[in-house]
């Protein structure tokens, strides 16, 4: 058996996902804009597939409901969430070179010594830099019209917790889910789509009576651990890291970071954060709106807490290729779970000639009204399954010559393993189903 390795070097998976049609970088045709991405035809199909997955493990449940929020919100949240004080990191820039760079994350060596990590050059004083991006909302450019946008998709949820809790009849304990676009003006990027200037982020905020936190807490952690499993993540390239006292947001009482062993590191992927009353009473006392609930169960009246649960959608995604990506001497394939793959198959006529076009193009239609497929009748069949494996179609399913002069079925050939079965074409379908059922 060839040796299957496992991604070393990011770069791989960078060519790949620009080769492929996953990720370009934006406005490339204009040299680049840094740290921020464009996903391609592949790309938003998985993607989309990562967000459907997650809506669904969250708001297919009785306790939790979705909500959209805009972008742009009153600038008093910001002061009330703590982000406009707060929000900052220490940035030191290298008098030689020009780099600027968070001092937080300059090698202690360097630090103590206070030396460029790049050059040796003497670095300035650290000053703080607020990571939240301002634009000016009205025709006046003037201070009274300045708002941000949003650095999390959470404050979207508190300012709109008495208003779920009032319209869907939801009882403590209960969650609001929500997807969107949050933006952070990162000094230092990088590493792909790990961490970008503008992201998506999946978040789940649980509201639940104060003494019993700790108790959701742990479930949350549980939950999610086994969601991120369930998408086929290897279960020992993730950990849980709990946040010591100085890495505790301002926010949080407790917090666990879920990490993923990428090539450059362990890093941070998802976040679990017990709140508190942090986030309503803040709010309560900016607007002036009381954010109490009133308990029916026990006639009490508290400012709830909250469980959040916060992944990066981006992140999460470039978890899953980090994790999927596996080369061979001959070839580098991504072994996705078949539910987050951009096609569950692939269909290819041997040769395009009509005798062969034909029963591909029956074979390809009655698949998609079902699984997302592709039909591809182009270049050689080694060319073909190259393509495929890299990325990420579970099966390709061969139409040649004995298909039709012989009655003899179909090649179904698998991904992982490269094995190859004939399979009568009457039962490609059930074939599929039963595949991913027990994949
Ligand atoms: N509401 C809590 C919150 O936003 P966070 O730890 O700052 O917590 C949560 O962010 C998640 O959002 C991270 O675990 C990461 O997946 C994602 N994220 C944060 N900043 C990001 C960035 N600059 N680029 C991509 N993803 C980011």
């Amino acid at each position: 058996m060839a040796e299957i390795k496992s991604l070393t070097d990011m770069q791989d998976l960078v060519a790949l996902a620009k080769r492929r049609g996953l990720v370009f970088q934006s406005s490339e045709i204009y040299g680049g804009i840094n740290a921020c991405w464009d996903y391609g035809p592949l790309g938003v199909e998985m993607k989309n597939n990562v967000k459907q997955l997650w809506w669904r493990a969250m708001v297919d449940r009785d306790d939790i409901e979705g909500i959209d929020a805009a972008i742009l919100m009153h600038p008093r949240v910001w002061e009330a969430s703590g982000h406009v004080a707060g929000f900052s990191d220490p940035l030191v820039d290298c008098k030689k070179c020009k780099q600027r760079f968070r001092e937080d994350k300059i090698h202690d060596e360097n630090r103590v010594a206070k030396k460029c990590p790049n050059c040796g050059g003497e670095l300035t004083e650290p000053r703080m830099f607020n990571l939240m991006f301002k634009t000016f909302m009205g025709p006046v450019e003037e201070d009274a019209a300045v708002v941000y946008l949003r650095p999390e998709t959470a404050q979207g949820i508190y300012v709109n917790f008495q208003n779920v809790a009032a319209t869907s009849r939801q009882k403590i304990p209960f969650g609001i889910a929500q997807i969107g676009k949050a933006f952070r003006n990162e000094i230092t990027p990088g590493n792909f789509i790990f961490r970008t200037r503008e992201f998506e982020q999946m978040e789940m905020q649980f509201f639940v009576k104060p003494g019993t936190d700790e108790k959701w807490f742990e479930y949350w952690m549980e939950e999610r651990r086994k969601w991120h499993l369930s998408n086929g993540l290897r279960a020992n390239k993730i950990r849980f890291h709990e946040h010591g006292p100085g890495e505790l947001a301002h926010y949080a009482k407790k917090a666990f970071d879920i990490e993923y062993e990428f090539p450059f590191g362990w890093q941070e992927f998802e976040g679990i954060h017990n709140r508190t009353d942090f986030d309503l009473g803040r709010h309560q006392e900016y607007s002036g709106k009381k954010q109490e609930y009133y308990d029916e169960s026990d006639k009490s009246r508290y400012i709830p807490y909250i469980v959040e649960t916060s992944a990066g959608c981006d992140r999460t995604l470039l978890t899953l290729l980090a994790d999927a990506y596996r080369s061979e001497e001959d070839r580098v394939f991504l072994a996705l779970h078949p539910k987050l793959a951009p096609y569950k198959a692939a269909v290819f006529p041997l040769m395009k000639k009509p005798e062969l076009m034909e029963p591909a193009e029956r074979i390809y239609k009655d698949l998609a009204k079902k699984f997302r497929v592709t039909l591809d009748e182009t270049g050689s069949i080694g060319k073909r399954y190259y393509r495929q494996d890299e990325i990420g179609t579970p099966f390709c399913i061969t139409i040649d010559f004995d298909t039709v002069e012989k009655n003899a079925g179909v090649t179904v050939r698998h991904r992982d393993t490269k094995e190859q079965e004939r399979i009568e074409v009457s039962r490609v379908v059930q074939y599929l189903d039963d595949q991913f059922a027990n994949w």
